[in-house]
């Protein structure tokens, strides 16, 4: 036994009565403090997997180890004493306020009062809700407000391990966002071991230490990091369920800090209008910037610094295309195709770092 948290080995589940297996010869670990995400179609096994971890569904065969135990050998209360679930559509009890949606499993778990209570109120505000909505019902809470409850309810007993079913599925695109923003922030602060499961392959990139990718009949197609799945997709179902922008998926995980940048065309007020023509030849554009080092003041056409006869401070152009080291390759390239000069000028704070071209970036996801 290693010490992986979760250890699948070869597990199938055929339901009753079924010609096809719903999960067939599985097998994968994660290890603590991770976050894995099942992905994959409609009907093909997430949710069969997940309660098969919990116990809730049995599998037809293979062993499942859940923190060193074997979980087919552990009585199931015992078991989900270190598993937190949340599930599809939330699954809120409606006639419960929010408290006591919360306060589920450790009132199960037969807590005192005081602490279900004092572990209510950091719940709630862990997940970023405000306090004065503890007493209120399901049905009065926006549904992002609602899926951050489900996400308090799962971590209530304070569990290693959270499964974690669509729990982001009913709400909008921006919502969305940023509840997984807030899962990668909560997950920063109590690391837990996380099986996450979404049809969505944008979710999954963006949460996933690790993505495996399932197809129909529970198969395991691809398990790796996000960056590997990218970078070479298994097979065509992987590549297909990758889609067709799957470069563009690669930039959105590179951050701007990790890549070289370019000096770009940028030339000290008062240089010869000779070098400002060589800096802006380097470059092939018609243009150069105006700074010092760790400075970027503006730009001026080469018309311009030819009628002055040299490179002046005066009438510099802003930048558009400022972009700060945090973002990715996506979100530079889209400041690129976004404006004239064709460049973005990266920036840390007010420190001027470099520039990045759509050749400097192509090149970064082909060598
Ligand atoms: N209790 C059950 N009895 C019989 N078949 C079932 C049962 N639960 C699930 N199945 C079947 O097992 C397969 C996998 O279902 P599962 O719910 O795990 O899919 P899923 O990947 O979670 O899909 P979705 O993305 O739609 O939630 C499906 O074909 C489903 O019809
Ligand atoms: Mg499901």
């Amino acid at each position: 036994m290693n010490d992986a948290m979760i250890r699948l080995e070869h597990v199938s589940k055929t339901f009753p009565g079924s010609a096809t297996d719903a999960v067939s010869d599985l097998s994968f670990e994660v290890p603590e403090g991770e976050i894995l995400v099942l992905v994959g179609p409609s009907g093909c096994g997430k949710t069969t997997t997940l309660k098969m971890i919990n116990r809730i569904i049995e599998p037809s065969s293979g062993v499942i180890w859940v923190a060193g135990v074997n979980a087919i050998e552990t009585q199931p209360h015992e078991l989900r004493r270190q598993i937190g679930y949340v599930i599809q559509q939330t699954g809120l009890f409606p006639h419960r306020t929010i408290a006591q949606n919360i306060a589920t499993v450790p009132k199960l778990l037969g807590w005192e009062r005081p602490r279900i209570s004092a572990r209510v109120e950091e719940l709630i505000d862990l997940v970023g809700l405000d306090s004065d909505m503890a007493n209120r019902y399901p049905g009065e809470l926006s549904g992002g407000q609602q899926q951050r409850v489900g996400v308090a309810r799962g971590l209530a007993a304070d569990p290693p391990v959270l499964l974690m079913d669509e729990p982001f599925g009913a709400v909008d695109p921006i919502v969305r966002t940023r509840l997984q923003l807030e899962l990668l922030d909560l997950q920063a602060r109590v690391r837990k071991t996380i099986v996450f499961v979404t049809h969505d392959i944008d979710e999954a990139i963006q949460l996933g230490d690790r993505v495996a990718i399932l197809n129909v009949g529970g198969v395991l197609e691809q398990i790796g990091t996000p960056e590997d799945i990218l970078r070479v997709p298994a097979n065509d179902f992987v590549a297909e369920f990758l889609g067709t922008d799957r470069g563009l998926k690669r930039l959105s995980l590179i951050k701007i800090h990790t890549v070289d940048l370019d000096p770009g065309p940028v030339v000290a007020p008062g240089t010869s209008l000779e070098e400002a023509r060589a800096a802006a030849a380097r470059y092939d554009v018609d243009w150069v910037g105006v700074g010092s080092p760790g400075r970027l003041d503006g730009w001026l056409h080469l018309a311009e610094v030819e009628s002055a006869g040299q490179v002046t401070a005066a009438d510099l152009r802003p930048f558009r295309s400022r972009i700060n080291t945090s973002a990715t390759l996506k979100e530079a390239l889209d400041a690129i195709i976004s404006t004239r000069a064709k460049v973005a000028a990266v920036f840390d704070g007010d420190h001027y770092l470099g520039m990045l071209t759509a050749e400097r970036i192509s090149a970064e996801i082909t060598q």
